[in-house]
This record gives structure tokens, sequence and C-alpha cells, in this order.
């Protein structure tokens, strides 16, 4: 077994840190975090010219809906679709269809029910003054993401400057008084179906075959067809490589302290049972290389010193196998 022992800060030095050390800095535009994480850090492959165009006028559905709408009302920032109205509370306006200004409907992203995908995050059930620090965060410049290239995180940083503290308490009440449910289900592998890199997520190419996963995680939606029209009642799989869930939980036993039994989450401190992989190594290396650097993360600071890149991919797998 061969084990990277490099720590993520000495990939940095070696990469970025010039560009984030400053205070403030503006987060640079090449050597950013994909070329740590491709994995977890997405940039989308060139489309190719012959790539079919969906048609615009197609009626769609997805299982257990009462809705028939046209292609083009999916992609719609300020009025996404609610394939299932009845399965969570009524949205408050600004998950629906947005606040002010550049306040983009949450549940664009985070989906009506919060639970949230790979290249964003689960709010559903997260702490309400959670969810309120980490707009204040954004809306003071203070928690940013490691790779600016990938459009989600820089579009929530847009979108965490611009909302309003009334704006942030509304969703968070609407978040927070949702249980998160069970979203990923963690495969441990040693080869994983080819994927090609589409919506800052990983498609599965299909008849491709398959390749070694190595030290990477590998999330895809469980129903591609139905994470495209945004349907928030269908989650992913998450490829690990064999042995990483074991090896996880026994790097995080120090983590229970403050994330709660089972990583729960504890009073205001965050869950992080059965959360995106994806989006949880995103954080872990935030917080390591200081882009992600809100009031309340110098208490993540010992945590994540010495992790190198094996360790968050061990600690991810596990944290994604737990039920939430
Ligand atoms: C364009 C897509 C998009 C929209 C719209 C959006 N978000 Fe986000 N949000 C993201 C992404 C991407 C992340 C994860 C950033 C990262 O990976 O570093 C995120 C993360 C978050 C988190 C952090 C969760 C955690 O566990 O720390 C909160 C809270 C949040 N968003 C709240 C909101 C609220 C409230 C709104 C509506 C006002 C909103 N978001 C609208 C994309 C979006
Ligand atoms: C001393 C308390 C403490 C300990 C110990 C701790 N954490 Fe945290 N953790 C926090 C706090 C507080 C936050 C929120 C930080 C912020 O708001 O910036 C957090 C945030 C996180 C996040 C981001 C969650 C999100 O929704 O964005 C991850 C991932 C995480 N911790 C993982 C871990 C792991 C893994 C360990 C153990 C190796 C650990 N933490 C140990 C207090 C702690």
């Amino acid at each position: 077994m061969t084990r990277h022992t490099t720590r993520l800060s000495t990939i940095l030095a070696a990469t970025t840190l010039a560009s984030v050390g400053a205070a403030n800095a503006q987060a640079q535009t090449t050597d950013g975090a994909n070329n740590v994480m491709p994995w977890a850090y997405v940039l989308n492959d060139p489309v190719p010219d012959d790539a079919p165009t969906p048609d615009p006028n197609e009626v769609v559905t997805v299982p257990n809906s009462p809705l028939r709408i046209p292609r083009s009302e999916i992609n719609i920032n300020n009025g996404p679709p609610d394939w299932h109205p009845d399965a969570h509370p009524p949205m408050p306006p600004v998950v629906a269809t947005g606040g002010g200004d550049g306040v983009v409907a949450c549940g664009y992203c985070h989906l009506p029910n919060g639970q949230g995908k790979p290249e964003n995050a689960s709010v559903a059930g997260q702490p309400y003054e959670y969810i309120v620090q980490q707009m204040t965060d954004w809306r003071n410049g203070l928690r940013k993401t490691g790779e600016p290239r990938m459009g989600p995180p820089s579009f929530m940083e847009r979108i965490g400057l611009a909302a309003t503290d009334a704006e942030a308490r509304v969703a968070a009440e609407y978040f927070s008084s949702m249980p998160f449910r069970q979203w990923v289900r963690v495969v441990e592998t040693d080869e994983v179906p080819r994927t090609k890199f589409a919506g800052w997520i990983h498609e599965v190419l299909e008849g491709a075959g398959t390749e070694p996963i190595g030290s990477r995680i590998v999330e895809t939606p469980e129903d591609i067809e139905r994470t495209k029209l945004r349907d928030d009642a269908t989650g992913f799989i998450a490829y690990v490589p064999t042995g990483s869930v074991a090896r996880g939980e026994a790097k995080t036993q120090g983590c229970t302290v403050c994330h709660g039994p089972g990583l729960r989450g504890l009073g205001p401190v965050p869950a992080l049972a059965g959360r995106s992989p994806s989006y949880m190594a995103r954080q872990l290396y935030d917080f390591q290389t200081g882009v992600r650097n809100g009031a309340w993360s110098d208490l993540m600071d010992a945590a994540v010193e010495d992790l190198s890149l094996d360790d968050i991919v061990d600690i991810v797998a596990y944290t994604a196998s737990l039920a939430p």
C-alpha cells in the first residue's frame, strides 16, 4: 500500500500560497484546488461540438410528481421546479424564487428540500445558528473557495455577499426545520465506472468500462436524468476506496467532541453524518489552506492541520457512510 504523507499545506505552499496568503487577497484564477483534488473541485470537460441539445419544448416529469412541465422550465434560477411540494414545508420566497439583487433562489441549487448536491451542499437539518453564521461569513468575505474556477462555490460567494441578514435568517429557519435524510449511498470498491465531468459533477460514461479508483472519491447521481431535472427525491452514489470507511472511523475519534455522537451535530456545530463526501472534502481543504476563515473556523485548525490527501479521502468516506 502506498500512502501519501504530503501535507496539503506543503502542496499549497508550492502552488497557491503566494496568492491566498495576503489578507483578503483575491483567490487565484489558475492553479486552484482542482489541481490537488480534481474529484472534489470539479471543472467541466469541454463540451463536444456535436453534443445533442435536448428539445426545450419536450414535456418532462419525474416519478411520483404531479408536475408536468416543458424542459425549458427546469433551469430557472429564480423559480426552479418544485416536483414534490407535499414533501417539505411551504418554501419562503427567498428559497423558492430568490430575494433582492443577486440573491438567487436557494432551492435552485440546494433543492427545495435542502438535500443538496455534490457541487453545492446539503443544508437541511443544519443548526439555525450555524446557517446564519455561514451567511455572515460570506457577507464579510471570510468564506472563500479554493477553486474559483468551479462555478457553484464562486456563485455561492456572490449570493452570500448579496443576501441580507433578514434573508439569511428566513432561509436558515426553513432549512433547519427539516430533517436531513439519507442521501448518499457509499460503495467501497477498487474499480469505478469511467466518468466525465459535466454540470460540475462526475457523470458515468455509459459502456466505457471501469478504471482503478486510486485515492479519490467518485460521487455521481443514482439517476443522472432525474438529477438533471432537479428532482429532489433522488440521491447519489459515492464510490470510495476499499477500506477507507474503517480507516476514516479511526481518524475521526476526536471529532465527536464538537460534532456530537455519530457526527450528527451538536448545538451550533454542523452535522457531518451522511453528507456529500465531495463537499466535505472541499471544506477540509479550504479550512487547511485558510480560504475558509469564518468566525468559527479557528475551531477546526487543529483538526485539519496535519491531514494528508489520503486522510481526507478516508474521513469523508466514513462521514458519508454514517446515518444522518
Ligand atoms: C448557484 C447555486 C447556489 C444557490 C442559488 C445557493 N447556494 Fe448555497 N451553496 C452553494 C454551493 C456551491 C455551496 C458549497 C460551497 C463550497 O463547496 O465551498 C453552498 C453552501 C451553502 C451553505 C453552507 C452549508 C454548510 O454546511 O456550511 C449555506 C448555509 C448556504 N449555501 C445557504 C444558501 C442560502 C441561504 C441560499 C439562498 C439565499 C443559497 N445558499 C443559494 C450554491 C448555491
Ligand atoms: C473544537 C471543536 C471541533 C473539533 C474537534 C472538530 N470540529 Fe469540525 N467544525 C467545528 C466548527 C465550529 C465548525 C464550523 C466552522 C465554521 O463555521 O467555519 C466545523 C466545521 C466542520 C466541517 C465543515 C462542515 C460544513 O457543513 O461545511 C467539517 C467537514 C468538519 N468540521 C470536519 C471535522 C472533522 C473530520 C473533525 C475531526 C478530525 C472535526 N471537524 C473536529 C468544530 C470542530
